[in-house]
C-alpha cells in the first residue's frame, strides 16, 4: 500500500468519531508488533519516531522498515515525526520519506511556536507530508526531551484559532493534563478545556502521555475530539516485561529470537487493547 499521510488516516477518525493509535518504534520487533495487531485488528495505524527514537536506529532504518511495512500492510500506515525538534530535522525526515511531521514548538513564545509550525507547513503540504503542531507545554520525560512539571503548562483556549489559521497545520496536540513516562499519581485531565478548544476549531486533536491514562478517560478525550492517541511508555513496559520474565525463567538462554519473541508478542497484545479502546479495530 506504501506510507499514507496523517491527514488522510485522521480524515476518516474525525468523521467517524474514533481515535487511531500511534506508536513509537525503535526496532524491528517494535514495528512488527504494531503492524501485526494492526492487520490482526482491521485498523489504520500511525509509527511514530521520536528523537531518542532516531538516534538510536538511524533515520535511514526507521523509514526503510516502515517503507516496507506499510507495503506489505494491507491497512493504512503512517509514519510521523515525533516531537520534531527543528525545521532542518523536518526537511531531512521528508527527505528519507516520512508521510507526516510533528513541529514542536511548544517550548517557544507563542509567535515563535507559529513561525516555524508555518515554515515546516510551507514546506510540507507541496510534498502531501502532514504536520501536526503543539499548544501547550506537555510534563513528562520521553527521551531526551525533559518538561518539569512546574514547566508544564495546559494549552490555552485563546490561542488555538489563532495558531490553526496562522499555520494551516493538520492536527493539533493540546496539553490538557497528561505527561509523559509513568505516572506517580493519578493523572487529571481538563475535560472541559478540551471541549472548549473542541468547538473552536474543526481539527483533529491529539492526545500525547496516553500510557497510563485509565479507560474511561481515553473515552472521554474522543467523545471531545481527540482522533490520534500516543503510546510510548506502554510498549517500553510491556517490552521490559517479558524480556525480564523469560530471562527469569531461563537463565542460560543465548537466542536473542527467544528473548525477543515473547516480547513483541507482549507489545502486540498491547497495541490490539488500545485499538479496540479507541474505536479504530475494524475501520480499515
Ligand atoms: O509522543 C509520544 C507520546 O506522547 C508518549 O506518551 O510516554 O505516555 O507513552 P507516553
Ligand atoms: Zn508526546
Amino acid at each position: 500500500m506504501g506510507l499514507v499521510s496523517v491527514k488522510e488516516i485522521l480524515a476518516d477518525a474525525k468523521a467517524r468519531s474514533y481515535a487511531v493509535g500511534a506508536f513509537n518504534l525503535n526496532n524491528m520487533e517494535i514495528l512488527q508488533a504494531i503492524i501485526r495487531a494492526a492487520e490482526a485488528e482491521r485498523s489504520p495505524v500511525i509509527l511514530q519516531a521520536s528523537q531518542g527514537g532516531i538516534k538510536y536506529a538511524g533515520l535511514e532504518y526507521i523509514t526503510a522498515m516502515a517503507k516496507a511495512a506499510a507495503e506489505m500492510a494491507t491497512v493504512p500506515v503512517a509514519l510521523n515525526l515525533d516531537h520534531g525538534t527543528s525545521f532542518e530535522q523536518v526537511v531531512r525526515c521528508i527527505r528519507h520519506g516520512f508521510s507526516a511531521v510533528m513541529i514542536d514548538g511548544s517550548h517557544y513564545p507563542f509567535e515563535e511556536n507559529v513561525a516555524i509550525t508555518k515554515r515546516v507547513v510551507e514546506v510540507a503540504h507541496p510534498v502531501g507530508v502532514s504536520v501536526e503542531g503543539e499548544l501547550g507545554r506537555i510534563g513528562g520525560t520521553e527521551d531526551d526531551i525533559h518538561v518539569d512539571e512546574k514547566d508544564a503548562l495546559l494549552a490555552d483556549p485563546d490561542e488555538v484559532v489563532s495558531f490553526v489559521e496562522q499555520t494551516q497545520v493538520d492536527c493539533l496536540a493540546v496539553a490538557i493534563g497528561t505527561a509523559h513516562g509513568v505516572y506517580r499519581g493519578t493523572p487529571k485531565l481538563d475535560f472541559e478545556r478540551l471541549s472548549k478548544i473542541n468547538s473552536l476549531i474543526d481539527l483533529p486533536l491529539v492526545l500525547h502521555g496516553a500510557s497510563g491514562v485509565s479507560d474511561e478517560d481515553i473515552q472521554k478525550a474522543i467523545a471531545r475530539g481527540i482522533c490520534k492517541i500516543n503510546i510510548d511508555t506502554e510498549l517500553r513496559q510491556a517490552f521490559s516485561e517479558a524480556v525480564r520474565k523469560k530471562l527469569a525463567e531461563d537463565p542460560e538462554e543465548i537466542d536473542p529470537r527467544k528473548i525477543l519473541g515473547p516480547a513483541r508478542d507482549a507489545m502486540q497484545e498491547v497495541v490490539v487493547r488500545k485499538m479496540r479502546l479507541f474505536g479504530s479495530s475494524q475501520k480499515a
